[in-house]
């Protein structure tokens, strides 16, 4: 795994001379952040040693290099999903390359079903922590110090600093955003009403098939990252939908503007 992401990294190196400090993975339907970028290179992830290729409808599957203001910025356009049949080590291989490439920081976003009632479609919500219900560790196996320890500590996935400085940025510029539980399952099936409750009853507020495994990975490798949802569809019991994925991707580019500006605020704030 080491020698697979040194490789894949000088690969990048070559191809770029942007060195990110900031990393961001755009979820279903949120993949236009890339226009606040003053891109530099954009890179299908067909091109690149090592990297999977993304199966899913609506993500694009490219590594974009820029700018945004005067920060270095990689995004993932697409990302690779448990669902979709690959391996733990395979899906969050991108987080690797991504903080071997240099960066800091890592936003991560994503499209999520909502079970709590006082939020609505549309929401944008910081991840203030989340709970791992995938049925595969991508740490289980042999652990290479190199990358981090054995055993990650997970008090604070979701870096608090980052979060209060989400939440400034959000206050200054009107979004309103909520902050809440991300409960990670391995999907493709949308919940049905029962596991929707069992959600709400685990302590989660949002639900969705992505952003666990990729953030204990960086957090194995110490990256600090902030965590944002956007709600896609409800699925608490007064208001559930029959959710598809197409009303997802709808959903999702509707609030994309606001997680847009988030991320770009965000990012030039520092
Ligand atoms: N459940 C799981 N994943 C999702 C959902 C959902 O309701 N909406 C978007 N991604």
């Amino acid at each position: 795994m080491w020698d697979k992401v040194q490789e894949t990294v000088s690969y990048l190196k070559g191809r770029t001379t942007i060195s990110p400090e900031f990393g961001v993975i755009l979820g279903s339907g949120l993949g236009s952040f890339t226009n606040d970028m003053e891109i530099e290179c954009t890179i299908p992830y067909e091109e690149i040693p090592n990297f999977p290729v993304s199966t899913v409808l609506g993500h694009k599957g490219a590594l974009v290099f820029g700018k945004v203001g005067t920060k270095s910025v990689v995004a993932m356009q697409g990302r690779f999903h448990f669902y979709e049949g690959y391996d733990m080590q395979t899906v969050t291989f991108p987080v690797r390359v991504l903080k071997y490439l240099g960066i800091n920081q890592l936003i991560v976003s994503n499209a999520a079903g909502c079970v709590n009632s006082d939020y609505k479609v549309g929401d944008v919500m910081l991840i203030k922590d989340h709970i791992n219900f995938f049925p595969e560790h991508p740490l289980r196996g042999k652990n290479d110090e190199r990358f981090g320890p054995r055993f990650v500590n997970m008090s604070e996935p979701y870096s608090k600093s980052l979060r209060n400085r989400a939440k400034v940025i959000a206050a200054l510029h009107g979004i309103d955003l909520k902050e809440g539980i991300y409960l990670g399952l391995q999907g493709p099936t949308f919940e049905t009403l029962a596991e929707y409750k069992m959600v709400k009853i685990l302590g989660a507020d949002c639900v969705g098939m992505s952003t666990v495994p990729e953030v204990i990975v960086a957090r194995h490798m110490n990256l600090d990252c902030l965590g944002i949802s956007v709600v896609t569809d409800m699925g608490d019991e007064d208001s559930i939908m029959e959710v598809n994925h197409q009303e997802v991707l709808e959903a999702a580019k509707k609030a994309e503007p606001v997680v847009r500006k988030l991320i770009k605020e965000f990012i030039l704030s520092f």
